[in-house]
Formats: structure tokens, C-alpha cells, sequence
């Protein structure tokens, strides 16, 4: 075994054991170090290379299936659930973005904490620690007035964006049927009457806002997980030929309604109502979140964003808009500069630290970025160190680039992440 700081191998000798030992789908684990310069010197820790997730593993909940740009799969905060928690202990995702971790942490049992700094986030998680029966669904889609009356599709609010632009992505009529959708959840949400099911309504509009298939409300359009430019999809229809056919969303939102909720049986609903009272969502800053108790959370596992590879704000515009939020103001972390983003996590590490309690972990994830040159787990390391966490080891989960692993929305492997590169950390 290579060198570790002072107590790591102590900490959590069984997980550096089984890691050590995987070979679940038929590659032995590569034992390395990483070695990073620490507050007080030179710090090595042990780095374990292997699939250790992997699309061979069973299906996840369909529940999770919202895609968001740069989320994680769900065995990712499974594998850490399943080893560092029990039934009822509180797991925690800072950056929670669509809620995989959340989630997958009340399917087992776990409270789940998020926090994500686009009010979008809450948008998209909080109806899925709820669900509400199909039947519910259908019969609030039937109550719905989806007719338009013909018009500009905008309400006059500020927050509207010009209807030129929205029908490079829209037909007429079905523009007119997701604003009179929009009109109706904008206006029971200043009532204060939105309920749970118009919630899920609102969740799963704002996931087929835009797509490549016939199962979106847009025309053709690329990548599935963000929406471009209206400027850019101008290009693409001309480029393709093509205009936005005319789409049932009322049908569209129950299709995918039937979808999400067959992940959902007498068990996980029983599992998710005895854990939704506890759970805890936050829009806010990663670094700032006083509603999270001191010494509350066993586990920590969460994805910043990475340096500026993805603009979360402008990627979710489109979704933005139809929940009212005005996207260029939402501060989302986008620093170039390395030791600009290193500050940044190291506030973040001291936050995660205060709300940690002892003997808590956390998984850090972060990739390879610009080409591979620059690996993130080496940038992070300080910044955990400097917040006064002991690092216990370095899990890389190297997969083949599947289809899930491509939400990235980058298929060319030079340019984008193809590993999960995890820094496990702990409190003392
Ligand atoms: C890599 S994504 C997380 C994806 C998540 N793991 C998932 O599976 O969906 C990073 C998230 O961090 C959020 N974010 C950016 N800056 C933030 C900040 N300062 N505080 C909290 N959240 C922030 C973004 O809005 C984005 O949703």
C-alpha cells in the first residue's frame, strides 16, 4: 500500500479493502496514489481505478429519468449510499441539479438534503419525492384549459422571452397550448394553490420542452439535455429542412407521466411518505445553507461544476422561462480561473464540513477536463484539506462512453469527462 496521510487507512479500512478486492464485472482494480502539495506539505492518498458502476448493473428507478445537463448516474451515489450509511441517516448533494442524489438516497431509505443555487433544481426534484398516482395526473391534465386564444403566447411579464423566438422550436398551436400550461401553473403558483400534482405536471413539461424525438414538445433538436440558442435552432431548421410539426401536450406530458411512474410501486411509495416529511430542499448558495443543521449529514455526495465546461444558467433558459425565473440571474458558479474555483470549493468544503457530523463522508465528484490535462481531483484535494477533512482515498470509476455517460452532451472522448474521478473525504 502506498503512503497515506496520518489516520487515513484507519478511517475507513473496509471500503479501501473492498476496492482493493472489486472485480464485480471481471477487471481487477488498479491500486495508484495521487499526490497533491497540502496546506502542510506533501500529501499522498490512495487511488483505485476500476468499472465499479457500470451500465451491466440493474436499471435504475425510472423515477430518475429527467435528463439535466452533466448529471451523474444514479449507481454513482448508490455505491457510496449502499457502503457509508444506514436506514434513516441524511445524505446530502450541495450541487444537487436534477436530484440524483436525493433521490436515489430516499428510494433507500436515506434523508435526502439538496441544494442547488437555480431555483430550477427544487422545480425538478421536489414532485419526485412525492409522486402522485397516475389517475391524479390524468385527471388534473383533463381539468386543464390548454386551449390558446390565439395572440402573442406571452403574458407581458419580464421574465417573457419573444414569441418569434419560441417558435423556432414550436408549432403555433402547441406554443399555444405550453402557454396557456405556463399561464395556468404561473398564476396557482402566486395563488399559492399549486399542489403536488400540478407540480408533477410542471416537472414533466419542463422535460420535453426539447428533444430529438417525437416525444418532446419542440422540433428536432440537439442536445436532448439543454436547449441552444434560439438563434442556433434558426440554423438547425434550416440546415435540416425542417419546421416544428404540431404536438399534444397533454398526451406527451402523460406518456412520459406513465414512464417515470413505473419505477413507482406500493414499495417506494411506502419508502419515499416516510421520509418526505424530513427531507430538505434549499435554493441557495452551496456555501451558505444555515437551514442545514450542524453535525446533521452522514454523507455528502455531490458534482460541482466544473470550473466554466458548462454554463448551467444559459443550458437551462428555455426551462427557466417556463417556470418564470429569470435565467441571467441566477449566480451559478463559472470561474476559468483554477485557483478562482479552488477558493470557491474550499468555502463550499468548509460549509459541507460544519454540516458533516464526525465520522461523515463526503464524495466529491469531478472529472478530467480541458483534454484531459488538467485532472480535478488534484485541484480538489487542497481544498478539502484546507477545511480541516482527512482524505481517505481516490475512487476513478473508468466506463465505457455509454449513451447515460454521454448527458455530458459531448460524444468526442478528447474533448469531454469519460471517467467519474471521486475524492472521498472524511471528518475527523
Ligand atoms: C454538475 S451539476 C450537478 C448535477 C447533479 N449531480 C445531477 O446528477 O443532476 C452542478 C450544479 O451546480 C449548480 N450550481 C452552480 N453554482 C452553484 C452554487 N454556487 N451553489 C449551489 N449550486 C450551484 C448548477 O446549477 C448545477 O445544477
Amino acid at each position: 500500500m502506498p503512503e497515506s496521510v496520518d489516520g487515513t487507512h484507519a478511517l475507513a479500512p473496509s471500503l479501501a479493502d473492498e476496492l482493493a478486492a472489486f472485480d464485480d464485472f471481471g477487471t481487477p482494480t488498479t491500486v495508484g496514489v495521487t499526490e497533491v502539495d497540502g496546506p502542510s506539505g506533501r500529501v499522498s492518498v490512495d487511488t483505485f481505478t476500476n468499472e465499479f458502476w457500470t451500465s451491466k448493473q440493474r436499471v435504475a428507478n425510472r423515477l430518475h429519468e429527467i435528463s439535466y445537463r452533466a448529471c451523474f448516474k444514479p449507481q454513482l451515489p448508490r455505491f457510496f449510499i449502499d457502503r457509508l450509511t444506514g436506514a434513516g441517516d441524511v445524505v446530502y448533494d450541495p450541487f444537487m441539479g436534477r436530484g440524483t442524489t436525493p433521490l436515489e438516497a430516499a428510494l433507500a431509505g436515506r434523508v435526502p438534503v439538496g441544494c442547488d443555487v437555480n431555483p430550477l433544481s427544487e422545480i425538478l426534484v421536489r414532485p419526485r419525492l412525492e409522486p402522485p398516482g397516475l389517475d391524479d395526473v390524468e385527471a388534473r391534465l383533463a381539468e386543464i384549459d390548454f386551449g390558446w386564444s390565439g395572440g402573442p403566447a406571452s403574458t407581458g411579464e419580464p421574465r417573457d422571452v419573444p414569441d418569434d423566438d419560441l417558435l423556432v422550436f414550436y408549432h403555433p398551436d402547441t406554443l399555444g397550448a405550453l402557454s396557456a400550461l405556463r399561464g395556468y401553473l404561473l398564476a396557482r403558483d402566486a395563488e399559492g394553490t399549486l399542489d403536488a400534482v400540478d407540480r408533477w405536471i410542471r416537472m414533466v413539461a419542463i422535460s420535453r420542452l426539447t428533444g430529438h424525438s417525437s416525444g418532446f414538445f419542440s422540433v428536432y433538436t440537439m442536445p436532448p439535455n439543454q436547449a441552444v440558442s434560439a438563434e442556433s435552432q434558426r440554423k438547425i431548421n434550416e440546415r435540416r429542412g425542417q419546421s416544428p410539426p404540431r404536438r399534444d401536450v397533454r398526451e406527451l406530458i402523460l406518456k412520459k407521466s406513465r414512464v417515470l411512474l413505473s419505477g413507482v410501486g406500493d414499495a417506494e411509495r411506502g419508502v419515499l411518505a416516510s421520509i418526505w416529511e424530513r427531507s430538505l430542499l434549499l435554493t441557495g448558495s452551496a456555501a451558505a445553507t444555515p437551514e442545514v443543521a450542524d453535525g446533521s449529514v452522514a454523507l455528502v455526495v455531490t458534482s460541482p461544476p466544473f470550473l466554466d465546461v458548462v454554463d448551467y444558467a444559459r443550458d437551462n433558459w428555455l426551462r427557466c422561462w417556463f417556470c418564470g425565473i429569470s435565467a441571467d440571474e441566477v449566480p451559478v458558479t463559472i470561474v476559468h480561473d483554477l485557483s478562482a474555483w479552488q477558493e470557491a470549493m474550499t468555502d463550499v468544503f468548509l460549509e459541507l464540513a460544519r454540516v458533516l457530523h464526525a465520522g461523515g463522508h463526503i464524495a466529491f465528484e469531478v472529472g478530467e477536463v480541458r483534454a484531459g490535462t488538467l485532472k480535478l481531483e488534484e485541484a480538489v484535494l487542497p481544498c478539502g484539506l484546507r477545511a480541516g477533512l482527512v482524505p481517505v482515498l481516490v475512487l476513478i470509476n473508468d466506463q465505457e462512453f455509454t449513451k447515460t455517460a454521454n448527458c455530458w452532451g459531448v460524444s468526442n472522448r478528447a474533448k469531454g469527462t469519460n471517467t467519474n474521478r471521486v475524492v472521498l473525504f472524511q471528518k475527523r
